[in-house]
């Protein structure tokens, strides 16, 4: 790990000069720049990898998971839209398009010993933000950002596990990685949001009726509760009867941005548009719970300081999600603007740190940077900060609304067997390192009987 350090930030340092984040988020340059200065800041632990290991999508594997990168790309594809700077998108289509893998679908061989449901969202939501920006499309040779999230999608509902817990899919996609008998909210919900934003950008049926079957099973089975708080997950071995009670930002988030979707396409039909309108007010009353101040935190690990790599990032996507939420159902944004702006201004006063300056800490509650760093501490403070400007934006677009992403309905519905052989014996490490670890610490102390002491 490294802090990031220039010539000029050395001279100010020497200088006595502090060199913090200017961000007024009256300003749209202000924010533009401050937005600039934190993606570099991320980009920097993207691209000064050691260039003997260097492959395009990864982040240094040592620490951070294949998932993470996804979220990463997608919140500079969020970046360009946002502030229309393309200095990044040769970097970031190259990568989004390197890690496709053999199916087109976001399952990369490489990663099969880690590759859950969520993590393999996290991509697909990506290069769904790409469709409905109308970010560049690939080269015509190449899978298509649309085509893309269909994959995903596709191979997701095969996956739908009608033999336990009355449907619902699984964290891990392989039987044989660790966390194969949990079911969890950010992979019912990453499809979930999927499956709306795709049915509104196609204006196809079955994509809606995905997304009422998600979000119907997990109501039925509690992991979002009649107060809407959204739980992590829950277990097939108990037949999903008991939910692991962890509530994490971006799991509120991912469901939040699929619900507005929702709304927007029951416009015309009173009642399910009000049923979705009381599902928003309520996870957005629920989300309470991760704001002090009006300042978002990370409730289940950040007071204790013991938010875990993954965790880091977690207000990334929140952030992102409460924004994009705005332009399905604009009612939400009086509901969320204060939390946002004053997050984004908190966030820029924690973005002060390391030898440059500008290094972006985890906790927005403290008023200075508190000596953490990482791809996600650069990734939250980019989401909230630049989404400061998203009434200034277009879009979303669909398909008869200017959208210029082509898809294919049956993209990607290959992938529920391991993508040829996995290219190593999968060790006790490899298995031990799966997916997202939301739950792991967990169910590896107590040998997966988690609920036995919930
Ligand atoms: C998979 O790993 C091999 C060996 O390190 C590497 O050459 C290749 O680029 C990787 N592919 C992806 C998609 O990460
Ligand atoms: C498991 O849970 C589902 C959904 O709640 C229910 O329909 C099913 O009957 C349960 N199965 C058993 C064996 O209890
Ligand atoms: C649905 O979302 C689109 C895209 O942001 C927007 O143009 C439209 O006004 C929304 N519909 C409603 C009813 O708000
Ligand atoms: C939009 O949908 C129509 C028919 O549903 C299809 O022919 C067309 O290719 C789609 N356009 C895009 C950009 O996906
Ligand atoms: C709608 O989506 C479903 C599911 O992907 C697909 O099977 C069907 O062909 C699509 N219909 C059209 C008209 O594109």
């Amino acid at each position: 790990m490294k802090f990031r350090a220039s010539a000029a930030s050395a001279l100010l340092a020497t200088a006595g000069i502090a060199n913090a984040l200017q961000l007024d988020i009256q300003d749209d340059n202000s924010i533009k720049a401050a937005a600039k200065t934190i993606a570099e800041g991320m980009l920097d632990y993207y691209l000064n990898q050691d260039p003997q290991y260097f492959i395009p999508g990864l982040l240094n594997q040592n620490i951070y998971y294949w998932w993470e990168a996804g979220a990463m790309f997608g919140s500079l594809i969020d970046y360009w839209y946002y502030t229309g700077d393309d200095s990044y998108n040769d970097i970031v289509t190259k990568a989004m398009l390197f890690q496709v893998g053999n199916d087109d679908n976001y399952m990369p061989q490489n990663q099969t010993a880690s590759l859950g449901n969520d993590d393999q969202a996290f991509w697909g939501m990506a290069a769904m933000s790409a469709a409905e920006q109308k970010y560049p499309n690939p080269p015509n040779t190449e899978p298509q950002w649309l085509a893309l999230a269909q994959a995903v999608f596709n191979s997701q509902a095969l996956r739908w596990d009608l033999d336990t817990c009355g449907g619902g899919l699984r964290w891990q996609i392989f039987t044989f990685n660790q966390g194969y008998n949990y079911k969890n909210s950010i992979s019912n919900g990453a499809f979930f949001n999927l499956a709306a934003r795709i049915g509104f950008y196609t204006k196809n049926d079955t994509y809606f009726e995905w997304a009422d079957r998600a979000w119907d099973w997990t109501t039925a089975i509690g992991l979002i509760d009649n107060a809407y708080k959204v739980f992590d997950g829950t277990d097939v071995a108990i037949n999903c009867t008991r939910q692991n009670h962890i509530q994490w930002t971006y799991n509120t988030g991912v469901y939040l941005l699929g619900a507005a979707v929702m709304w927007n396409v029951t416009e015309g039909d009173d009642a399910r548009q009000a049923e979705w309108e009381t599902r928003i007010r309520g996870l957005l009353t629920a989300s309470d719970a991760f704001f002090k101040n009006d300042v978002m935190f990370e409730a289940a690990c950040e007071p204790r300081g013991n938010c875990n790599t993954d965790q880091q990032s977690f207000k990334a996507y929140l952030s992102r999600w409460m924004a994009a939420s705005t332009k399905f159902a604009p009612f939400v944004y009086d509901l969320v603007s204060t939390k946002l702006a004053t997050s984004a201004q908190a966030a820029a006063q924690q973005c002060n740190g390391g030898t440059d300056g500008v290094t972006c800490g985890t906790k927005w509650t403290q008023p200075t940077w508190d000596g953490t760093y990482g791809v996600g501490q650069q990734m939250n403070a980019l989401e909230v900060i630049q989404g400061m400007l998203i009434k200034k934006t277009t879009g979303p677009v669909s398909n008869n609304t200017g959208g210029i992403s082509r898809g294919d309905p049956s993209a990607g519905t290959g992938g529920d067997t391991p993508p040829g052989t996995p290219t190593g014996r999968i060790t006790t490490g490899d298995k031990a390192g799966a997916g997202i670890l939301t739950a792991l610490v967990l169910i590896g102390l107590l040998g997966g009987a988690w609920w036995m002491v919930a």
